[in-house]
């Protein structure tokens, strides 16, 4: 990217008095002094936001075929919630520190890398280790950052956009001419809905709850937009001429499984991506027979590092042009210091939140 060409090759932080580590890659122009340790956001006990707690760590390892990011900016998810609630688990092997998805610089690069060279401005999705001063992400799951983005609109991108193509461009095959009614349409992943269905010619409707939500979710490009408190479906029908949408990406689950139904189209596929409304559902069978429906579900964080790298190969050959164009809308931000990540939790939780929720570093702030 040019963006990138702008940096300079060699970055020297400045090393901790007691244990500076200083990691050589390539020529001595390439080399990057690395201090011991660093500042991480850790989850003290699972609860509630104020278990999110400022500590200090060693800096991550660095495995074969990970690389080394100086994290600029993290940003705040869903998952995040549930796992600081104690409900989302990480995998085995993944760093315990919440965050899954972050932009900043490249610092060291593992053992059998060939893409992201030290200097290069990237965003990534992480496994795990976000909400901190560096993280070590496998190589496959990092991305250029698109060009004229800040660090901060980067860092909003990874983990929705891989979970959006991953359930509704991978699995569910949307496909241009088709129309996407897309809930929680101002949220994070609502608004990555919208703007891949965009991308790929589909037109998405989108479901919101309240008149600002709704012209943020049309600002991003959804065609029209039905409020909650609306017979969700007769508003989707009567948009569609009767014959209902031929994608749904859900958020919500409970009542709005129903509802899912209700407004599908026939051959129609019900992405499920969470469950904020609650996890049983009735669902009308015999509708969803005589409709020939699919619904699919998924969690990201679980995945192999080899899926989750096919997905960004995706999002880089489909998808990541379209964010450099000049007129492009990017999503929403508001930013907070990494060390207030438990006031950002308490927004997102409190539903008053348009876009995404960013954490700023020290060096995310100073750029
Ligand atoms: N399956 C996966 O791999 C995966 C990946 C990422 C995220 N997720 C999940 O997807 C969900 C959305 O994530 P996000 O990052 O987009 O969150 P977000 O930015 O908070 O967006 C959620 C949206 O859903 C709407 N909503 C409706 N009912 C809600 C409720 N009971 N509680 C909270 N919000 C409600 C909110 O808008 P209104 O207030 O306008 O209704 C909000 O815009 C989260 O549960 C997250 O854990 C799953």
């Amino acid at each position: 990217m040019a963006a990138s060409q702008t940096l300079p090759r060699k970055i020297t932080l400045p090393p901790l008095p007691d244990k500076p580590a200083l990691r050589q890659h390539g020529s001595m122009s390439e080399q990057i002094t690395l201090p011991a340790t660093m500042s991480a956001v850790h989850i003290a006990t699972p609860g509630a936001a104020d278990a999110l707690q400022v500590t200090s760590l060693p800096l991550p390892e660095v495995k074969p075929g990970e690389v080394l990011i100086r994290v600029a900016a993290a940003g705040v998810n869903g998952p995040d919630l549930a796992q600081r609630r104690g409900h989302y688990d990480p995998p085995p092997g993944a760093s315990p520190l919440p965050g899954l998805e972050v932009s900043g610089v490249v610092v060291a690069s593992g053992e059998g890398t060939t893409r992201h060279r030290p200097g290069a401005r990237v965003m990534a999705l992480t496994n795990g280790g976000g909400y901190a001063e560096y993280v070590a992400v496998p190589e496959g799951q990092v991305l250029p950052v698109p060009h004229g983005w800040s660090f901060a609109e980067a860092a909003s991108l990874p983990e929705t956009w891989f979970t959006v193509t991953q359930t509704l461009v991978m699995r569910a095959g949307l496909a241009p001419g088709m129309t996407v009614l897309v809930h929680g349409a101002s949220g994070g992943i609502g608004g990555a809905a919208i703007q891949i269905a965009s991308i790929l010619g589909a037109r998405a409707i989108g479901v919101t709850s309240s008149p600002e939500k709704a012209a943020y979710a049309r600002s991003l490009g959804a065609f029209a937009t039905v409020d909650r408190s609306e017979d969700v479906a007769e508003r989707v029908l009567s948009l569609t001429e009767g014959r209902g949408v031929d994608r749904v990406v859900d958020v919500i689950g409970g009542d709005m499984a129903a509802v899912n139904v209700a407004a599908s189209a026939r051959s129609g596929h019900i992405v499920l991506i969470s469950t904020l409304d609650g996890s049983t559902a009735a669902v009308p069978l015999r509708q969803m027979m005589a409709k020939g429906i699919t619904m699919s579900g998924s969690t990201l964080r679980p995945q192999s590092s080899e899926t989750k790298a096919t997905i960004a190969e995706r999002i880089a050959f489909s998808l990541l042009l379209n964010l450099s164009l000049p007129d492009w809308v990017k999503p929403r931000i508001s930013t907070f210091p990494l060390e207030d990540a438990a006031r950002a939790h308490e927004q997102m939780e409190a539903r008053n939140h348009i876009g995404k929720l960013v954490l700023l570093t020290s060096f995310g702030r100073d750029q």
